[in-house]
């Protein structure tokens, strides 16, 4: 089951922006957040959520989409996300940030998948835009944008090459590639 789940859990960057996604979902999926591990269990992060067109529409003006496809802007008007869930450090808790964000995202993200959703983890961030577009307070850092919403393209896995390239790419008919290190190549002993 969970296998079968991080499997599908891909990041999807292209979405059905007319489907909607509710804000019990996101606060759903927070919970999720909340009830993962953090380091010292100081629990530093905080979250802002959005669904709204608007607040949509000015955050997605800060995201940075899909480096490696050079030629791709980034999603269109109507293939744009649905949601976000900002994530954030409370800097004021004062305790070093370990891998806290990472975990947080990753729950929601596979809990979004579990709900049929889809998302993307977004570290290509204008975090002063974003800070002053939305009057986030100076004791809040910004670590990670996660992008929600229900998929609109198709994502397969694949083996990396011999040539060692892991760069994710997109064929003629719209697929997004994702290419994964074997096995082989992670267990180093
Ligand atoms: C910490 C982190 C930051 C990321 N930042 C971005 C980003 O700014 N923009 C983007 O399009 N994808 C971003 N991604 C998504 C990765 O590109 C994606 O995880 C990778 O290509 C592998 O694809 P997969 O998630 O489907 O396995 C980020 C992923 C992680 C874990």
């Amino acid at each position: 089951m969970i296998k079968d789940l991080i499997t599908k859990n891909r990041s999807y960057r292209r979405f059905r922006q007319d489907v909607a996604v509710e804000l019990d979902t996101l606060k759903d999926l927070v919970d999720m957040a909340r009830l993962s591990a953090s380091a010292a269990n100081m629990q530093p992060l905080r979250y802002i959520l959005s669904c709204a067109p608007e607040k949509n529409a000015l955050i997605f003006s800060f995201l940075g989409w899909a480096a490696y496809l050079k030629d791709w802007p980034g999603p269109r008007e109507g293939e744009r996300p649905s949601a976000y869930i900002i994530v954030l450090e409370d800097t004021r808790i004062g305790h070093p940030l370990h891998c806290d964000h990472g975990i947080a995202a990753q729950s929601i993200l596979l809990g979004a998948t579990e709900k049929g959703l889809g998302g993307c983890m977004i570290g290509s961030v204008d975090k002063k835009g974003l800070r002053r577009a939305l009057e986030i307070p100076d004791h809040f850092e910004v670590l990670l944008v996660l992008a929600l919403g229900e998929p609109g393209e198709k994502v397969v896995i694949e083996t990396v090459g011999p040539g060692g390239d892991i760069k994710y790419w997109r064929d003629g008919e719209g697929v997004h590639h994702v290419p994964k290190r074997s096995l082989d190549e992670i267990i180093i002993g």
